[in-house]
């Protein structure tokens, strides 16, 4: 029957088309997303001077978004960071590990300081505006939400995501770490692209 044949090739068409319209978006999230971790940044250090991602050219960036008050993650993720520059001995030298505050309105450049010295010596410690805390936290995709615990100090906490970014010396996103890794796990993967 013709009708049939003609039904066949309609219904034929129709998949294909949403098919197409399914596969693409995704496919292109997909090859954008990763992309686009990453980027041009405004912020401020913990000696309280202006810095911007030239500050740190030519050096590889280890990037962990975070905050002081933070009861546990942060305090690993550093501890990690820490771990991993010791074990990438002279190495170290090639890669510039930032922390960067999720919660400017508290960690002042004083407060960074004190709390990233803590970790390591070389590892920084940035804050800025809510404005340009809002750009970085934006340009890396990290998630970062107030929410209010009358158990935290202030009455608040902050929820965010913590992953440990590594980034080319030309600001290019290369890998990321979970914030528990293994800090000889990082160094092994970082160290033979330094
Ligand atoms: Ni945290």
């Amino acid at each position: 029957m013709r009708w049939k044949l003609l039904l066949t090739i309609l219904v034929a068409f129709a998949l294909g088309g949403s098919l197409a319209f399914i596969l693409r978006p995704a496919g292109m999230s997909d090859s954008t997303g990763e992309a686009q971790i990453g980027g041009p940044f405004s912020l401020v250090d913990q000696t309280g001077k202006a810095v911007t991602q030239q500050d740190y050219a030519g050096r590889y960036l280890l990037v962990m978004f975070g905050f002081t008050h933070c009861p546990d993650v942060c305090p690993t993720a550093l501890q990690v960071m820490a771990g991993t520059l010791d074990a990438l001995g002279a190495k170290a030298d090639k890669v510039a590990p930032l922390f960067i505050t999720v919660d400017p309105g508290r960690d002042t450049p004083e407060i960074m300081q004190g709390y990233v010295s803590a970790f390591h010596p070389k590892i920084q410690g940035l804050t800025g505006s809510e404005e340009q805390i809002a750009a970085v936290t934006r340009a890396y995709r990290v998630f970062a939400r107030r929410v209010d615990d009358a158990g935290s100090p202030d009455g608040y906490t902050m929820d965010h995501s913590a992953f440990i970014y590594l980034m080319d010396p030309s600001g290019r996103y290369v890998m990321h770490f979970r914030h528990n890794a293994s800090p000889d796990e990082i160094a092994s993967r970082i160290a033979p692209l330094l």
